[in-house]
């Protein structure tokens, strides 16, 4: 088939999508070829979007005293959040590294902004969230890209985002919705942080695939499809 993806290139694909990880720690000091970042950020900017609105923009980070800012912010927010949970989970969740801000090589705040070829954007009408949802598809792009680029990115949500408009001068409508520490990397870990940590495990594909109607897990008409899903088709 024209334009069809080689068993290569699918295998290219896959690759990028099971080996992907959120990376908070093994940041190394090598920066981030010009070129290659120019790559990353025209990935996420080929998403899809509501109404083609494309409504993100992406604040390019590198400034020291910028990025302390953005600790101090991260900090207290951790602290704040760390109270809503009891011992010994609050322990534990203390003792997780949660964010590169300051070892990695660029941050990139990554924004929404409603009133871009707004207001009225084809399909955004009934269900307004799909603007952030645009945003966010352009996000998984952009960590797509990197990671097959060897670069790792770890997504910093325990943020004041009342916060981050301040260091960063982002206008009252537009919100910030990722903030993300790039960077090389000694290497990409097997497994999700959370799962090696013992804080969550991965469900299985299994248990989050319903039939027909919610919370159907079985159903006689997809028996061949379960069965292979049950089986797991994880990449090894
Ligand atoms: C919306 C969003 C917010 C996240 N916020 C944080 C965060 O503040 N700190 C952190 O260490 N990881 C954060 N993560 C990364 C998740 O913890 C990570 O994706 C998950 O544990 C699975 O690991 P993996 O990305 O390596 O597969 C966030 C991920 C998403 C999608």
């Amino acid at each position: 088939m024209i334009g069809d993806f080689s068993p290569e290139e699918k295998d290219g694909f896959y690759k990028a999508v099971f080996s992907r990880r959120d990376v908070r720690s093994h940041f190394t000091s090598d920066p981030i070829d010009e070129k290659i970042l120019t790559k990353i950020l025209n990935a996420a900017h080929h998403a899809p979007s509501v109404g083609f609105s494309q409504p993100w923009n992406f604040i390019l980070v590198r400034n020291n005293e910028t990025r302390k800012q953005v600790k101090d912010s991260f900090d207290r927010e951790r602290t704040r959040s760390s109270t809503l949970v009891e011992d010994p989970k609050r322990s534990k969740y203390l003792s997780l590294r949660l964010q590169g801000i300051l070892d990695c090589d660029v941050n990139i705040c990554v924004t929404y902004d409603p009133t871009k070829f707004g207001p009225f954007v084809i399909g955004r009408s009934s269900i307004p969230e799909t603007g952030i949802y645009s945003v966010c598809c352009a996000i998984q792009n952009l960590w797509l890209a990197a990671r097959t680029e060897g670069i790792g990115v770890g997504w910093v949500s325990i943020l004041s985002n009342d916060d981050l408009k301040k260091i960063l001068e982002i206008p009252e409508h537009v919100v910030p919705v990722a903030y993300l520490c790039l960077g090389h990397v000694s290497n990409f870990a097997d497994k999700p942080d959370l799962e090696s940590a013992g804080w969550l495990p991965r469900l299985g594909l299994k248990d989050v695939v319903f039939y027909e109607k919610w919370n159907n897990s079985n159903d006689p008409n997809w028996q061949q499809i379960r069965q292979m899903i049950i089986s797991n088709l994880d990449y090894a």
